[in-house]
């Protein structure tokens, strides 16, 4: 059995989830899905990033005074925090119940999306803690930590340091702020030893880096301008200290990309679930794919492979960054007030129509805009309509030309001529041939909208073919035509059902259910759900409600 781990960015936790965030974390969910409908063994992380001095801030902006209660947040208990932790004084204690609260509403929120996530990591528990320090320790002992006085412009919103020629107007343009002037001694990482070799690995590796757009951008800043960087600030209350130098907390990226390891690693206390027949503990490692929006590649695909390579560790195999999308043709923002919560939509629409949307409307890899008007859009056109109005209308006439009975004709699909154009059954069946590979293909490329077109496309097909082969005219004359159409019809649903598995998971069992499948179904493995003639004579369909109600 193929193993397949797949990861999300791990969310700093300083607002509520967005719908940004919810892409990713949506379109992870999606490849997991497929993966599991396929039969791999798949683990599926995600996680929070709860080090970062952005927490820190909001933590404190989000109390009156440090004696009441956050806002917003309920108090609860705060699990103590483990040695290597630092700060153990009033700010700590604050950051501390503020992170547990936040961390308990993103997951929350993961779960109400229907998120099929096998983990969670939050980078403030002692799992996570110890794998970093031991890490630490790994790529000291190999040199390749140093102690150094660095003098830099810092954001906290990118919690990274900024170069003058990022700025505009001597502000980070992604933050609106003037970035800390900060001068201090830390530790820095050899980042430039591992130039050659991370070049040599992308360049021998073509599906590390994806799309390839990303992949030229890397393989220029690696060229000119990986220079080694600081892995630590000094004198913060908030964060992982450095082993042996409590004064020096550990920069939160190096922190928080070992996210993807310290989850899958047994330490005391923790064992990880591990991957069937792969043994315990790190079976899981390395990632078969980090999905990352493209503004935090540079940290997965230049800072984590050099870590990794000096950590003597395998490479994820590939790392695929999706594009950004702005919110009625403008970058969301609070200040905008444009920030579009992802619970709100889908509790407006439904979860699948919201993931559907989602990945039908950007061409995945590439930059978009999100519209609620568009969505309402689709949401009529292609799920009212389209989906909708396909399989109400097979469902309609099975019930009235067969009693709402499945007839599975024995003699080979008829060749039926249709106003001037030849339908061929082997196109419409669609099951052995073309349809599947294509649809597979998309979804090996991370072509998550190609592959949605691709179903779509195979409903247009369905409506021509009722068009074309007019079942109200074959039940005027005999039953054995008019079974066989109605078969390839109800049969083509089953295989539209199948491909929305992990696009639309409700949807698709909606459909088993309403042609009388129910839960048998979705326990078959894809590559049998593929074989044309998964329905079976004398099946009992039940007509269900429509399902996507036009809106108005
Ligand atoms: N904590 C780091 C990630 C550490 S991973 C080891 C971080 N967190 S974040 O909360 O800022 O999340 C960034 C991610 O959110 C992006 O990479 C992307 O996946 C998602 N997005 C945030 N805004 C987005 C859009 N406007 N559009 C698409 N994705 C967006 O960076």
């Amino acid at each position: 059995m193929a193993k397949f781990y797949i990861t999300t960015p791990i969310y700093y936790v300083n607002g509520l989830p967005h719908i940004g965030a919810a892409y990713t974390s949506i379109a992870a969910d999606v490849l997991a899905r497929y993966h599991r409908a396929r039969g791999d063994d798949v683990h599926f992380l995600m996680g929070t990033d709860e080090n970062a001095q952005k927490n820190v801030e909001a933590a404190l902006k989000s109390i009156p005074s440090p004696q009441s209660s956050p806002e917003g947040v309920e108090d609860g208990p705060s699990e103590r925090r483990p040695r290597g932790g630092k700060g153990e004084g009033e700010t700590q204690e604050i950051v501390q119940k503020y992170v547990d609260a936040m961390a308990a509403k993103w997951q929350e929120t993961w779960d109400e999306l229907g998120l099929t996530n096998d983990d969670f990591i939050r980078t403030t528990e002692p799992r996570h803690i110890k794998y970093v320090e031991k890490f630490w320790r790994k790529v000291e002992a190999k040199g390749d930590i140093y102690k150094s006085v660095y003098e830099g412009l810092y954001c906290t919103g990118c919690e990274a340091y900024k170069t003058e020629s990022e700025l505009i107007d001597g502000k980070c343009p992604d933050h609106m702020r003037v970035p800390k002037k900060l001068s201090e001694e830390n530790y820095f990482f050899r980042l430039s030893r591992y130039r050659d070799a991370l070049l040599k690995h992308i360049d021998e590796h073509p599906e590390f880096i994806q799309p390839e757009a990303r992949r030229n951008e890397i393989v220029a800043y690696i060229r000119d301008h990986a220079v080694d960087f600081s892995i630590s600030r000094k004198n913060l209350e908030w964060g992982i200290a450095v082993p042996g130098d409590p004064a020096q907390t550990i920069y939160v990226w190096f922190d928080a990309l070992l996210n993807y390891i310290s989850a899958v690693t047994p330490s005391p206390g923790f064992q990880p679930s591990s991957p069937s027949g792969r043994g315990e503990g790190e079976g899981w490692w390395p990632a078969d794919l980090h999905l990352v929006g493209k503004d935090i590649i540079k940290f997965h695909c230049a800072y984590w492979p050099a870590m990794l390579m000096s950590a003597g560790l395998p490479l994820p195999r590939t790392v695929f960054a999706h594009g950004f999308f702005t919110v009625d043709g403008q970058k969301m923002s609070k200040t905008l007030g444009n920030v579009i919560d992802p619970v709100a939509l889908a509790r407006k629409y439904g979860n699948d129509v919201l993931r559907y949307y989602l990945l039908r409307d950007f061409a995945f890899g590439e930059d978009g805009d999100f519209s609620e008007v568009r969505l309402r859009a689709r949401y009529n056109g292609e799920l009212a309509n389209g989906l909708g109005n396909l399989v109400a209308r097979v469902l309609t006439m099975v019930e009235k030309y067969a009693d709402g009975v499945i007839h599975n004709p024995t003699q080979p699909p008829l060749i039926l001529r249709g106003g001037d154009r030849l339908v061929p059954p082997l196109k419409v069946r669609g099951g052995e041939g073309e349809l599947w590979s294509q649809y597979e293909s998309y979804i090996a490329h991370y072509q998550l909208d190609r592959a949605l077109d691709t179903v779509w496309q195979y409903m247009s097909e369905l409506d021509r073919y009722i068009d074309e082969t007019q079942p109200w005219q074959l039940a005027k004359s005999g039953k054995e035509r008019l079974f066989a159409v109605l078969y390839t019809l109800a049969e083509g649903l089953r295989h539209i059902a199948w491909m929305l598995i992990p696009f639309m998971p409700e949807t698709a069992r909606n459909i088993f259910d309403q042609l009388g499948l129910g839960t048998a179904e979705v326990k078959k493995s894809f590559k049998d759900a593929q074989k044309w003639g998964g329905l079976k004579s004398g099946v009992k369909i039940e007509r269900g409600d429509s399902l996507f109600p036009r809106l108005a």
